[in-house]
């Protein structure tokens, strides 16, 4: 019998890719495209949904050609995504009203602030499991609503679809037929009801976005629809949808309540599985779905860093210290981590567990021998800092992973992930598979296929390729910190 594959769509905030797996897990084909960031105000990020579009579908084709696969070697696709990220098009005519908002983009901070009292944010921390901030769908698709002309109402006429990523990429795929998202990207549009699993009506009243809008929720792993026959060669079903950061969790195989698992893309995301328990932070962290399988919801608790590797895109692109990101480390190996320089990354504000929208970035304790290296080593390390940050919120709300599975580009580094267990006084380990996020959708589609039967077959396939130890002392870890506090203490006067 011909072998057949697994494809993942993995469209993130600054490029997409398109991987084929085989049925034991392995990549074996991967082909990315970035695409244009575009910053029209202070503050601002869009995306051309055109570019979205046109980078998944030519890098699926690409990654098919590249193995000479046509769509019926595909068993199945899992499209997994940039969350928050915001679209509306008119049902008709498929064209999007507006550029994608992006989940960074902090235009409707004063909106927020407007509606912000301690009492609408319980309900919809409630409700949600998240926070009244810009970073969430609501915001931005009422900002949409408001702000192109004639768009509440022809959304109120039913005109108007509105979208996460995934949602608009299964709209193209399917050339309009299908309107559906899964319930880990329905839990941060800060519209959805984490507990009913419903679209929430008083919420949809508070932001005055009609229900008409929204896309039927379904399972993670489940029947989305089949893709248009002209687009890959053949129908392909769609059996996976997940979140970026939930299906890097189920890429890890953190199956298990207190597993936990910390992605490094553009911004750093941590993630603990809580099991069937929608545990609240009294931390200012997430709760939120981790995946919903047979109706069944695994809920988990997320800490939110909005720049890691975009820290290092900055350095790279921005102050053109480095050629690319993968000279760091060796450009950094005799920096001592005591170097006393902080880089606060705050460039949209803080995310979790500070959540300030307005901090800005800096560069703390220069001094005439800090050189290219050491704001180097400080742009590292203010990742192991955030994650610090989310360690210690998480503590608070008694909750302690004692080892942290790692994933994303940053990851290759092995002078971060080093700092990262000394900063965390935890185990840090790094998987043979470093393509967790596409992984873990690949997994959600198998498993509707019927090519795996269990969570717990997924967590046998999981392997560990280093594991890191953490090598300082309490002492050095806690003034290390404490002088990270410090530095972030002074970009939030
Ligand atoms: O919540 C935003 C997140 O999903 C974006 O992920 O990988 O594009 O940085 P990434």
């Amino acid at each position: 019998m011909k072998t057949r594959y697994l494809l993942s769509i993995d469209q993130g905030t600054t490029s997409s890719r398109a991987v084929v797996f085989s049925v034991d897990g392995k990549p074996v084909a991967c082909v990315h495209e970035e695409f244009t960031q575009h910053y029209p105000d202070n503050g601002w990020v869009e995306h051309d949904p055109a570019d979205i579009w046109r980078t998944v579908l030519s890098t699926c084709k690409k990654a098919l050609a590249q193995l000479h696969l046509n769509a019926a070697d595909i068993i199945a696709i899992g499209i997994t995504n940039q969350r928050e990220t915001t679209l509306v098009w008119d049902r008709t005519t498929g064209e999007p009203l507006y550029n994608a908002i992006v989940w960074q983009d902090r235009r409707t901070t004063a909106y927020c602030e407007s509606i912000y009292s301690e009492q609408t944010e319980a309900l919809i921390t409630a409700k949600t499991g998240l926070l009244l901030d810009p970073y969430f769908s609501a915001s931005k698709i009422r900002w949409i609503l408001d702000q192109v002309p004639g768009a509440r109402e022809r959304a109120e006429r039913g005109e108007l679809a509105f979208g996460t990523v995934d949602t608009f990429l299964l709209w193209q795929l399917t050339q309009g037929q299908v309107h559906r998202t899964d319930a880990t990207n329905a839990s941060r549009t800060m519209l959805f009801n984490i507990h009913t699993q419903q679209w929430d009506e008083q919420l949809l009243n508070l932001f005055d976005i009609p229900a008409s809008m929204l896309p039927e929720v379904l399972d993670s792993s489940a029947d989305f629809g089949m893709t248009a026959a002209e687009l890959l060669g053949g129908a392909i079903p769609v059996y996976g949808m997940a979140g970026d950061q939930q299906a890097a969790l189920f890429g890890h195989a953190c199956f298990e309540q207190g597993m936990a698992k910390s992605t490094y893309g553009t911004g750093c995301f941590l993630m603990l599985n809580t099991g069937d328990m929608p545990l609240k932070s009294a931390n200012r962290l997430l709760t939120t779905v981790a995946y919903r399988l047979n109706g069944k919801v695994t809920y988990a608790i997320e800490g939110s860093i909005f720049m890691a590797g975009a820290t290092m895109q900055w350095i790279v692109e921005g102050l053109k210290l480095l050629r690319h990101a993968g000279e760091s480390e060796a450009m950094v190996k005799d920096v001592p981590l005591d170097h006393g320089v902080f880089l606060v990354p705050s460039f949209t504000g803080l995310g979790a567990p500070y959540w300030d929208p307005n901090a800005r970035g800096a560069i703390l304790g220069l001094t005439r021998d800090s050189g290219i290296s050491t704001i180097v080593a400080a742009a590292l390390q203010s990742v192991g800092y955030q994650t610090k940050d989310l360690q210690k919120a998480m503590e608070r709300d008694g909750l302690r992973p004692k080892v942290l599975r790692v994933d994303g580009g940053m990851v290759k580094n092995n002078w971060v992930l080093s700092f990262l267990a000394d900063i965390l006084g935890a185990v840090v380990e790094r998987p043979q598979i470093i393509e967790t996020t596409a992984l873990g959708a690949a997994y959600l589609a198998g498993l509707h296929a019927g090519v795996y039967h269990s969570t717990s077959e997924l967590a046998a396939m999981w392997h560990c390729e280093r594991r890191f130890e953490p090598n300082i002392c309490t002492e050095q870890r806690n003034h290390l910190y404490a002088q990270w506090q410090h530095a972030v203490a002074q970009v939030r006067l």
